[in-house]
């Protein structure tokens, strides 16, 4: 069954890391979130909030400008990847992140859409869009089981 999508709008850069946060509070290891929207849209806002709610210091989480993928040593690991400077993905990186599917983390993947055709079954998947100067809409969907789940705790 396909759910529709979770229409949310925050505020501030805070309301859009406690929703992280709430996510957080539901995150079990194999979970995979990914993150769509525009330069400044409120992806890495969100990750903090993430990785706040999987217990790091919220001055852990910046931008992986230079690596593509940061690890946080949080309560379930949390693998932070960025695929900005991805343009075309490599066959190798591919590998990379489809063994972090298998293992007991939680992963999180900003510019998602470069990863074209290589979905994990179940993922929470995140757009965020800017709307004002401190708004941003978010329109949040879940595939497969574990992603339903979470978009349900969005919504609530
Ligand atoms: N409601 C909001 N939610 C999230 N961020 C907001 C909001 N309002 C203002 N901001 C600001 O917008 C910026 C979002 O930056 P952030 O690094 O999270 O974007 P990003 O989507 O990760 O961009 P990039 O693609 O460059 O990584 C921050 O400067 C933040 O303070
Ligand atoms: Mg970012």
């Amino acid at each position: 069954m396909r759910l529709p999508p979770v229409f949310l709008i925050t505020h501030s850069p805070r309301q859009t890391q406690i929703l992280g946060e709430k996510i957080a509070a539901r995150l079990q290891p194999g979970d995979i979130l990914l993150l769509h929207g525009d330069l400044g849209a409120g992806k890495t806002e969100l990750v903090r909030g993430l990785a706040v709610g999987l217990g790091a210091p919220p001055d852990a989480v910046s931008s992986p400008t230079f690596a593509l993928v940061h690890e946080y040593p949080t309560r379930i690991p949390l693998i932070h990847v960025d695929l900005y400077r991805l343009p075309v993905m490599e066959a190798e990186f591919i590998l990379e992140l489809e063994e972090y599917w298998q293992r007991p983390v939680v992963v999180v993947i900003e510019w998602a859409e470069r990863l074209g055709e290589e979905l994990p079954e179940d993922y929470l998947d995140i757009t965020l869009t800017w709307t004002e100067d401190q708004e941003r809409s978010l329109e949040i969907r879940g595939a497969g089981r574990r992603g339903k789940e979470l978009a349900e705790v969005c919504e609530a």
